[in-house]
């Protein structure tokens, strides 16, 4: 389980998608669980990018779903979610996975559940419980969290950072006048890794990197 923390814009949607199309051209099935945007208009933000291959859907190698209308099946669709609904949401995710057969899952984002489950305390015990749902599946999976500028901070509630395998963090980083995206990996546990910061460049045919030169004045 993967924390893809960052701010707006920073291209933590398009690097999920672009993990489940390279994943899906190798045969494993991905899972999409969206619950920011509407899954038409994901879709169609998706066809902009020339690896994304909607046939991929067609076939059910990529499979995307809606939370809010999950909400609305399983009579979830108030406001607050109470304590014993969160473990149906789980249970229902879990079920997702399954029946999709998905290696490859992609929860976008966190931060917007936790919103929907309001405290702290029972999002931090959804999140706890996600984890080892997944964990339990043996899938690979990305969870966004929407996180602001704020220096070593890559979670909300305090406890996704602890309880994942790896942080990627992305953000904004200001340079002459320039917004550049800019990616890290924060841990990555099991795996030696880099810890620099790479400039990223969302392109047609899938994400660039390139090290982040330390010239020039930044202006963060
Ligand atoms: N076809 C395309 N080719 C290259 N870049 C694109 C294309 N379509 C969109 N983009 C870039 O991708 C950005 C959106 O990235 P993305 O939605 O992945 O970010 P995000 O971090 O998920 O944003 P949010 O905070 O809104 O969820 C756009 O602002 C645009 O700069
Ligand atoms: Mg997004």
């Amino acid at each position: 389980m993967v924390l893809m923390a960052g701010g707006v814009g920073t291209g933590k949607t398009t690097l999920c998608l672009e993990f489940l199309v390279r994943g899906a051209e190798k045969g494993e099935k991905g899972l999409f669980i969206s619950v920011t945007e509407a899954s038409t208009k994901l879709l169609q933000n998706f066809t902009t990018f020339e690896f994304f291959r909607p046939d991929l859907v067609q076939h059910e190698l990529i499979t995307i779903v809606d939370l809010p209308i999950i909400y609305e099946r399983l009579g979830l669709n108030r406001e607050e979610l109470k304590p014993g609904e969160v473990d149906i949401l789980v249970r229902t995710i879990q079920d997702l996975v399954r029946e999709s057969g998905a290696r490859r899952v992609v929860v976008d984002s966190l931060t917007s559940v936790g919103f929907r489950v309001r405290s702290e305390e029972k999002a931090r015990d959804f999140i706890l419980k996600l984890g080892q749902a997944f964990s339990d599946l043996g899938t690979t999976s990305l969870m966004v969290a929407e996180v602001g500028a704020v220096p070593g901070v890559h979670s909300l509630y305090g406890v996704e950072e602890a309880i994942v395998d790896g942080v990627v963090m992305l953000s904004n980083v200001r340079r002459r006048g320039d917004l550049l995206r800019v990616l890290q990996v924060i841990k990555m546990r099991g795996t030696v890794h880099s810890r620099a910061q790479y400039v990223i460049e969302l392109t047609p045919i899938g994400m660039l990197m390139a090290p982040f030169l330390k010239g020039g004045r930044l202006e963060t």
